[in-house]
């Protein structure tokens, strides 16, 4: 177990945050044993702290699993399930999964973090997301100390949201993820411009890897690298509305956007309406919004989080002016 005080806290936006205590355990074991001593009994779980903006100093204890290790459980003719500790890095178990021939993750490729961040976060890009593809779990309950085992179905997953966001916050540590990963390669090729880029490539018949290899270039192309240029991914989620508010929009602006959630409810991309109203790569103070993607926010060096929080607060008055939308931070504002 690693035990430091007073520290700077590790985050992708580069804030200067520090917390009071910060505690990294290796196995449930050690986690058992470092919750008898947590520092004001305040603590959070952080893994490389890539969707979270520290406003301040953080007076408690910061909790790091670094619970490694790729454990195949069982497996079938059609599929294997594979269970994940919850500090692995999350693009490093994505490429291991698509070398040993396991489908299913690789549209998840180069997303920052670590794999218990998946099941907090049903962490989504290109078409796919975690949920697709967790089939459990694994828990320490903090009340009781116990390990435990939740299914899949049972943490109430949707866009960008799982019970451990909502009610469960604080009430569970995840230790490891199970995933069911398919021994078939199906293709997900109908996200925006993975087909476009295959085609370029010539590839007609695509494998896992190169799907993997499009996505990444197709990230690397749009979005900022946090070891380059501070940032947490996308600032905000992406709006769902209901019919008659999509229309009123996509009367003014036909060419909006749009992924049909089901009867009555679109989703808009908060990116395009931040993007309508002139933001991208506007700069305030230290704080801007990046050229390539008008949803990251990025630190053009030693930005202050009331910085970005300032910038942050221009972008949803004038999108809640210009659309009547309210936009949502999908990073955590602690
Ligand atoms: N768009 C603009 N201007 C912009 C940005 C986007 O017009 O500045 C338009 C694009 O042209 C496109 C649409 O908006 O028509 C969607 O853009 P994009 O494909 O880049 O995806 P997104 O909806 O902006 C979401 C996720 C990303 C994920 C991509 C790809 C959320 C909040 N974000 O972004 O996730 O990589 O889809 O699947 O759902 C993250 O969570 O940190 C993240 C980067």
């Amino acid at each position: 177990m690693k035990v430091e005080s007073d520290i700077l806290i590790n985050n992708t936006f580069g804030i200067k945050a520090r917390c009071r205590k910060f505690v990294e355990f290796s196995s449930e074991k050690e986690l058992r044993e470092s919750l008898s001593s947590l520092c004001n009994g305040a603590f959070m779980v952080i893994g490389r702290g890539s969707n979270v903006l520290f406003t301040k100093d953080f007076d408690g204890t910061i909790l790091h699993s670094a619970i490694k290790g790729i454990t195949i459980i069982d497996k079938t003719d059609a599929d294997i399930l594979v269970e994940v500790g919850s500090g692995e890095q999350w693009d490093s178990f994505v490429e291991y999964a698509v070398d040993k021939g396991w489908y299913g993750a690789e549209n998840l490729s180069l997303i920052p973090g670590e794999v218990g961040a998946s099941a907090v976060q049903n962490i989504g890009a290109y078409g796919a997301e975690a949920k697709d593809i967790i089939h459990s779990v694994s828990v320490v309950d903090l009340s009781t100390g116990e390990g435990a085992e939740i299914k899949a179905q049972d943490c109430g997953y949707s866009y960008r949201q799982s019970r451990f966001k909502g009610e469960w916050r604080g009430k569970y540590i995840i230790t490891k993820v199970t995933y069911k990963l398919s021994l078939n390669f199906t293709p997900n090729l109908n996200y925006g411009n993975i087909r476009g880029l295959l085609a370029e490539k010539g590839i007609e018949k695509p494998t896992a890897k190169d799907v993997r290899e499009v996505v990444i270039c197709i990230r690397k192309s749009k979005l900022p690298d946090p070891d380059i240029e501070g940032n947490a991914g996308s600032f905000f989620t992406n709006p769902i509305i209901n019919c008659a508010e999509y229309e009123r929009i996509s009367k003014e602006h036909d060419d909006v956007p749009h992924y049909t959630i089901d009867d009555g409810h679109e989703k808009i991309p908060a990116g395009w309406l931040i993007d309508q109203c002139g933001w991208k790569g506007k700069r305030m103070g230290n704080a801007a919004v990046h050229d390539k993607q008008a949803l990251v926010i990025v630190n053009k060096g030693n930005a202050s989080a009331q910085e970005i929080l300032r910038l942050k607060d221009s972008i949803t008055e004038d999108v809640e002016q210009k659309f009547g939308i309210t936009l949502n931070p999908e990073v955590q504002i602690i």
